[in-house]
């Protein structure tokens, strides 16, 4: 079988589709090349000095890892020099991190999650990052936390990069889903599935079920449905997968389906969960709905969520078209 590597597939998707322009190009590359990166560093695991804690803490009030603040480093530093950025964002730092003035300004705005997973790493267990694309608005000067609160269907690209048995990644730019395998030897992204697709239906749901005394009443309904099982009003058997690293859990669903739910539940009504909308949910919110499936907060698409702060969080149901649909009608009702 003939190889396409990232490159040759960014290029040709360009010449048929007129969807990835030199520097959007540019940069998906330049993601990519720091996910080897990350990836390479994943692999050291004791060998390396990067695992354990950082003993700092992030701007959600959670302890970094090692590794989150690695990944961010090699991510902020390979997407600084190439000029396809006007500003980046991240789960890791509280406010918006500019291109220095001795590089050339872009037209493009890159959001992520760098280590994804992070209770994962130590434990040798899949982990990854996402990243999310978007332009800069018309007329822009000086980037502000305000130029990128635009909700998620103004994506022109979000993929993600996932640390597991293989290192993949799974990139849309808005024509379907694709997947690409790291050669380790070669050093190269080769693509290995094209145009993925969820089932609509699915007999396998993710959720952190050990928060289940404090769903609200639509999520303890569906869940309790499902766990009835053949006997209860499903009328069928579904079976639980919990990673604790979204990106694999995701990947998961994107090969074989499934619904994944992380819900906002009653502990604190000013937390709406535990997902961030701009750099976990919008993307891969994306790719849900790229590969066929569907993604919500429980009442609307989270895509059409008009982001009010660069770190909010929000309620997350995707995967599987059905199931999805069936666990946001519980909310509506
Ligand atoms: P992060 O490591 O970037 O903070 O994200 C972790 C997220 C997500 O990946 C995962 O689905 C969820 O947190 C796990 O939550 P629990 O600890 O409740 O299982
Ligand atoms: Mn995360
Ligand atoms: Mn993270």
């Amino acid at each position: 079988m003939k190889r396409v590597s990232l490159t040759q597939y960014l290029v040709e998707e360009q010449r048929q589709h007129n969807t990835i322009p030199a520097e959007l190009r540019l940069l998906i590359e330049v993601v990519a090349r720091a996910c080897k990166t990350i990836s390479h560093s994943v692999g050291k695991g004791a060998l390396g000095d990067v695992l354990g804690s950082a003993q700092s803490e992030n701007v959600q009030g959670e302890i970094q890892k090692k590794l989150d603040i690695i990944s961010n480093e090699i991510l902020l530093e390979a997407n600084e020099w190439g000029g396809h950025l006007a500003a980046m964002a991240s789960e890791e730092m509280e406010t918006i991190h500019l291109i220095p003035n001795r590089y050339p300004q872009g037209e493009y705005m890159l959001l992520f999650d760098p280590l994804d997973g992070s209770s994962n790493i130590d434990v040798n267990v899949s982990i990854g990052t996402i990243f999310s694309v978007l332009k800069a608005p018309e007329g822009m000067g000086k980037p502000t936390e305000q130029d990128f609160l635009q909700p998620g269907v103004k994506q022109v690209a979000a993929g993600y990069a996932v640390y597991g048995p293989q290192t993949q990644l799974v990139l849309t730019t808005g024509n379907g889903v694709n997947c690409f395998t790291l050669d380790r030897e070669m050093g190269s992204w080769v693509l290995t599935q094209r145009n993925m697709t969820i089932p609509a239906t699915t007999r396998e749901f993710a959720i952190n079920a050990s928060n289940a005394r404090h769903w609200h009443a639509p999520v303890k309904r569906y869940i309790d449905e499902l766990l009835a099982g053949s006997t209860g009003p499903r009328a069928a058997d579904f079976n639980m997968r919990w990673i604790a690293s979204m990106v694999a859990d995701v990947h998961r669903i994107l090969n074989r389906g499934g619904i994944f739910m992380y819900p906002a539940d009653a502990r604190d009504p000013s937390v709406p969960g535990k997902l961030r909308l701009m750099y976990e949910a919008n993307p891969m919110a994306f790719i849900v709905e790229q590969a066929g499936g569907a993604a919500t907060n429980g009442v609307k698409r989270i895509m059409e969520i008009q982001p009010e702060k660069l770190h909010q969080r929000v309620p997350v149901f995707l995967g599987s078209r059905d199931e999805v649909a069936l666990v946001t009608s519980y909310h509506q009702k």
